[in-house]
C-alpha cells in the first residue's frame, strides 16, 4: 500500500496561465471533494454570502438530515447547519420500514435572498412521497430553517427553477416540468419535456439558464456501475430539447477507476465565473464491492465550448482545477468535513452537529454529563437492537426508538474508539460499538451479560461478554464471520472499557477492546470483518455509520451506558486504485 501525505500531491498541476492581464495559477484537488456518505449532491454560488458555495445531500433515515456544507474555495468544506433539524418539522420517520426510505435527493437554490431546499420523504412501505420545501435567509442556523411546505409529489428528484419573468418550476425524474406555487404548495400537471438518451432511470434534473437556452441535465443509467450524466437543451423551457450528440457528458462506466457511479451532477460557477460541477460517486472500483461510505460528494471543473455545450473534467481522485485562494473562514460551530472528533461530553456542553440517528432519537435517551456522571453520555438502552432481522426490524414501536449514535465514516482508513461504563445486571443488555448501513447490515463488538461460561451446573450466574456479531443479512457478502463471545476478563471491570473501530485497509475493519486505567495494556483484537458487508445490498443509497449503541436486546433490562472520550480520525483516502493519501 502506498500512503503519501497531501503535500506531495500538492504541486502536481500547479501551473501559471496568462488571460489578458491576469495570471491564473491552476492547483491540485482531491475526490471526493465531501468525503464520507453525502449522497446527491446539490450546490449554489451565491456571491451576495461572501462568494460562499453551499451544497446539501440526501441523508435518508438519517436524522438531523439535509447537512449544509459551506465553501469558498470548493476544497475546504464545513458543516453550517442542517435544513431538517426538528422532529416537529418531519415526524413520520417512525412510519418508515424499508431502509432506503427517508430524505431522498434534494436541490438547493437561492432567490431573493432566500435559500430554498426542495426534497422528498419516501416512503416505500404507503407507495407515497411526500414534497418538502425548506426555507431560510439564514443557512447557518439550524432553527431558522422553517417548518417544510408540504406538496404532493407525484415524481422523486425534485429541481426547483426560477424563470427570469419570476415563474418557479419543478423539474423531476422522468423528465417532468411542472410549475410551483409557493403561497398553496400547489403545483401544475406535470408534463413530460425529455426522454433522455436511454430512457433508464431519468433521474436528477436540473435546469439552468445561460445564453439564451434552457439546460436539462440529468443522470441516466441508474444509481450504480452504469450511472452517467447526460444533458439537452432549448430555448423554450417546455422544450422540445435538444439531445447533446456527445453524451455521455460525464460517466467512469466501463473504465478501471476507482471512482465510480458518477451522475447526479448538478452545475455551479464559483466567484471568477468558472464553472464546475458537483456529482455523486462510489469508491469502488469497477468490480462494485466494496465502498463502505457508499455515494460520496465529488467536484470537477466545467468549461463551456464555443457552441455552448459544457464539457466536464473526467473524476478522478487528483485533478487540477483553477485556483480559489484557500479559505476557513467560514462562520459557525460546525466542523469542517476533515477535522476530527475530539469529544469529552463535558458538563453544559452539547451533542456535536456531525453527530446523528436513524430516525428521531427519543432525546431523553442521551443525556450528556448526568448528575454522578460528569464527562460522560449517558445513553438509556433501547427495547429494540440494531440487528434487528427480517423477522423485527419493521415492529411496530420496535423500530423507532434504537438507542444508536453516531458520525460518518469519512475516510477509507480511519481510528474510531469510545470509552464504555457498563456494569449490566440483566440477561442480553448490550452496550458497544457499530459499523452500522442500516438494520440489516452492520458489524458490532458489544459488552453484552450472558450466562457465565462457567456457570453449566447453574444457569442464572450472568457475566459480561464481549460479542462480536456482524449481521449480513441484506449484504451481497458469502463470507459473513460467525459471532464470537469471550468473557470480560474480571480485572478489566469496574472501570471504563476502551472499545475501538480501526480500517486497517480499504477492505476490513477491526475491533479492540482494551482496559483502561492502570490495567490498560495492549488492545485485544476481538473481531474483524469486510467491509463489503456494509457495502450496497439492501443499503445502496447509504453510506457507512460509526457510532455506539445501547440495547435490551428485548430483555428487560434498562442499565444505562456511559459513553466518554468519544475520538475519530481520518488516517488516509484512497485516491486511485491502491494509492492513499495522508493529510
Ligand atoms: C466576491 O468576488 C468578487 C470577484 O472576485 C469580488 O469582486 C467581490 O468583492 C467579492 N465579494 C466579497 C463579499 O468578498
Ligand atoms: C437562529 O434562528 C432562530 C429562529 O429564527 C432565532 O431565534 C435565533 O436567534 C437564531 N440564532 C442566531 C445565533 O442567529
Ligand atoms: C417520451 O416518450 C413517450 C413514450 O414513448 C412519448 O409518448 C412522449 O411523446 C415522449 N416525450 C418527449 C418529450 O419526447
Ligand atoms: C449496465 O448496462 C448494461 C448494458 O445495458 C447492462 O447489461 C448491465 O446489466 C447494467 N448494469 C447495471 C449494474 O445496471
Ligand atoms: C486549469 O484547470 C482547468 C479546469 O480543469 C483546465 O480547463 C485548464 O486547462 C487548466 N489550465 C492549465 C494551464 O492547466
Ligand atoms: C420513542 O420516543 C418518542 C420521543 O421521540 C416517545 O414519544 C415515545 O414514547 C418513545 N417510544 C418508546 C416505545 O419508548
Ligand atoms: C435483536 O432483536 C431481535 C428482535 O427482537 C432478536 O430476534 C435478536 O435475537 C436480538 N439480537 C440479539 C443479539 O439479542
Ligand atoms: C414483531 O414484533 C411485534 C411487536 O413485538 C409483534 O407483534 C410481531 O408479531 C412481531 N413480528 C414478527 C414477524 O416477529
Ligand atoms: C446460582 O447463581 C446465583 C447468582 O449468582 C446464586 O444467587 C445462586 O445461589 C446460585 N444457585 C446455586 C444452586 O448455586
Ligand atoms: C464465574 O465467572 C464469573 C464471571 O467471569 C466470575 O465472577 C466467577 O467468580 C466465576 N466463578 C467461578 C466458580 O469460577
Ligand atoms: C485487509 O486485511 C485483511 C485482513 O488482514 C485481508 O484479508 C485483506 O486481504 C486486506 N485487504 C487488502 C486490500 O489488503
Amino acid at each position: 500500500m502506498l500512503a503519501l501525505p497531501k503535500a506531495f500531491f500538492a504541486g502536481l498541476f500547479a501551473s501559471s496561465i496568462v488571460q489578458g492581464s491576469s495570471v491564473e495559477q491552476n492547483r491540485t484537488m482531491y475526490n471526493p471533494a465531501i468525503p464520507g456518505w453525502h449522497s446527491d449532491p446539490s450546490c449554489v454560488f451565491v456571491a451576495e454570502r461572501d462568494n460562499t458555495t453551499f451544497c446539501t445531500s440526501s441523508t435518508f433515515l438519517l436524522t438531523p438530515g439535509l447537512p449544509i456544507h459551506a465553501s469558498k474555495d470548493l476544497t475546504n468544506w464545513k458543516l453550517i447547519s442542517h435544513a431538517l433539524s426538528r422532529e416537529s418539522q418531519y415526524p413520520e420517520f417512525d412510519q418508515s420500514l424499508a431502509q432506503s426510505d427517508g430524505i431522498w435527493a434534494a436541490t438547493i437554490r437561492y432567490h431573493l435572498g432566500t435559500f430554498y431546499i426542495i426534497t422528498i420523504y419516501n416512503n416505500q412501505i404507503l407507495s407515497k412521497q411526500t414534497g418538502l420545501i425548506f426555507r431560510t435567509t439564514d443557512p447557518y442556523n439550524d432553527s431558522a430553517w422553517a417548518d417544510p411546505i408540504r406538496y404532493d409529489a407525484e415524481f422523486i428528484d425534485p429541481d426547483l427553477f426560477w424563470d427570469d419573468d419570476g415563474t418557479a418550476y419543478v423539474a423531476t425524474a422522468g423528465t417532468n416540468l411542472q410549475t410551483i406555487d409557493f403561497e398553496t404548495g400547489r403545483l401544475s400537471k406535470p408534463r413530460t419535456i425529455w426522454n433522455g438518451t436511454t430512457g433508464i432511470f431519468l433521474e436528477g434534473p436540473h435546469i439552468y439558464r445561460k445564453d439564451g437556452y434552457y439546460y436539462l441535465l440529468v443522470a441516466e443509467g441508474g444509481s450504480g456501475l452504469n450511472h452517467s450524466v447526460t444533458i439537452a437543451r432549448s430555448t423554450d423551457i417546455w422544450g422540445p430539447y435538444e439531445g447533446y450528440e456527445r453524451n455521455p457528458i460525464l460517466t467512469n462506466r466501463g473504465t478501471a477507476e476507482l471512482f465510480q457511479n458518477i451522475g447526479h451532477a448538478d452545475l455551479f460557477h464559483d466567484k471568477n465565473g468558472q464553472w464546475w460541477a458537483a456529482a455523486l460517486a462510489w469508491r469502488s472500483g469497477p468490480e462494485g464491492q466494496t465502498y463502505p461510505m457508499g455515494r460520496e460528494t465529488v467536484v470537477t471543473p466545467v468549461t463551456w465550448e464555443e457552441n455552448g455545450w459544457p464539457v466536464f473534467a473526467p473524476v478522478r481522485g487528483v485533478e487540477s482545477g483553477w485556483s480559489l485562494p484557500a479559505s476557513r473562514d467560514i462562520p459557525g460551530d460546525g466542523k469542517f468535513i476533515d477535522e476530527p472528533d475530539v469529544v469529552d461530553f463535558r458538563p453544559h456542553s452539547t451533542i456535536p452537529q456531525n453527530f446523528g440517528y436513524w430516525r428521531w432519537p427519543d432525546r431523553a435517551a442521551y443525556t450528556v454529563s448526568p448528575l454522578g456522571h460528569p464527562n460522560t453520555l449517558q445513553l438509556t438502552p433501547s427495547f429494540a437492537n440494531i440487528t434487528a432481522g427480517w423477522a423485527n426490524y419493521s415492529a411496530g414501536y420496535q423500530i423507532a426508538n434504537l438507542t444508536m449514535i453516531t458520525r460518518l465514516q469519512t475516510a477509507t482508513l480511519f481510528q474510531y474508539s469510545v470509552d464504555v461504563s457498563f456494569a449490566p445486571t440483566a440477561r442480553d443488555e448490550e452496550a458497544g460499538v457499530t459499523v452500522f448501513l442500516n438494520q440489516v447490515q452492520n458489524i458490532n463488538l458489544g459488552i453484552v451479560m450472558l450466562p457465565a461460561s462457567n456457570s453449566t451446573t447453574n444457569s442464572t450466574s450472568l457475566a459480561p461478554h464481549f460479542r462480536f456479531l456482524a449481521s449480513g443479512l441484506g449484504s451481497d457478502e458469502k463470507h459473513v464471520p460467525a459471532p464470537s463471545v469471550t468473557p470480560v476478563p474480571p480485572s478489566w471491570l469496574g472501570r471504563p472499557i476502551r472499545l475501538s473501530i480501526h480500517a486497517e485497509n480499504a477492505t476490513h475493519y477491526t475491533f479492540y477492546a482494551s482496559a483502561t486505567g492502570c490495567q490498560s495494556g495492549e488492545p485485544r483484537a476481538l473481531g474483524r470483518a469486510p467491509a463489503t458487508i456494509v457495502s450496497g445490498g439492501m443499503g445502496p443509497f447509504t453510506g457507512a455509520l460509526l457510532g455506539v449503541y445501547a440495547t435490551s436486546n428485548g430483555g428487560a433490562g434498562s442499565t444505562p451506558a456511559y459513553v466518554s472520550r468519544w475520538r475519530y480520525q481520518n488516517v488516509a483516502q484512497e485516491v486511485v486504485r491502491g494509492e492513499f493519501i495522508t493529510e
